[in-house]
């Protein structure tokens, strides 16, 4: 598979398969988020990743109930020990540089028969009570990963032309 088909069949999934994802797969998945790319190389990104049952269920919770939460037999919680540095353009790096390695994690599930799902849709608190993490960690997304139980729907997405300009704004 080629990146372009890996991008073309990525799609969010909340149907999760009873069946445990691979070590091998796994690790595979979370070296492809370690060598991601990160301004001045600061590499901010921390996972937590969880396989226990009851502890997904309280994630599940945690993400206002959303089922596939509970239901993906691994959920990647993706932090960042920052220290909120602001780069020159005025933005934060770090919830670009965790969103970049997210993306390079759903991007590898796919290549192994894997799906993932963003989730931004939860209580950072409540997650960070759950899994013991400290005050001072950002807690990005939350991404369940596991073999789809799900379809594809249509791509809505908006056309080349309405987001592209070339050489100057709106041309
Ligand atoms: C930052 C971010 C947060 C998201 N949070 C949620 C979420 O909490 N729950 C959910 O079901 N989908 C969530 N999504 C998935 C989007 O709804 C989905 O990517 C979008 O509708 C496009 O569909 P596709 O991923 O299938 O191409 C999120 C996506 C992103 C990028």
């Amino acid at each position: 598979m080629d990146v372009f088909e890996a991008i073309q069949q990525r799609f969010s999934v909340r149907r999760y398969k009873d069946q445990p994802v691979e070590a091998e797969k796994l690790e595979r998945v979370l070296e492809a988020a370690r060598l991601a790319p990160s301004a001045s190389n600061r590499q901010e990104w921390r996972f937590v990743v969880v396989t226990d049952a009851e502890v997904r269920q309280k994630l599940m919770a945690a993400a206002g109930g959303q089922g596939f939460v509970g239901q993906a037999p691994v959920v990647i919680a993706a932090c960042a020990q920052t220290d909120e540095h602001v780069m020159p353009c005025g933005l934060m790096c770090y919830p670009i540089d965790v969103a970049i390695a997210l993306e390079h994690i759903a991007l590898q599930a796919v290549e192994e028969g894997l799906g993932t799902c963003w989730v931004g849709a939860f209580d950072a608190k409540a997650v960070k009570e759950i899994l013991g993490i400290p005050e001072e960690i950002r807690v990005v997304q939350l991404m369940p990963l596991g073999y789809p139980d799900d379809q594809p729907g249509a791509k809505h997405r908006l056309a080349l032309e309405q987001i592209v300009s070339y050489e100057k704004w709106g041309q």
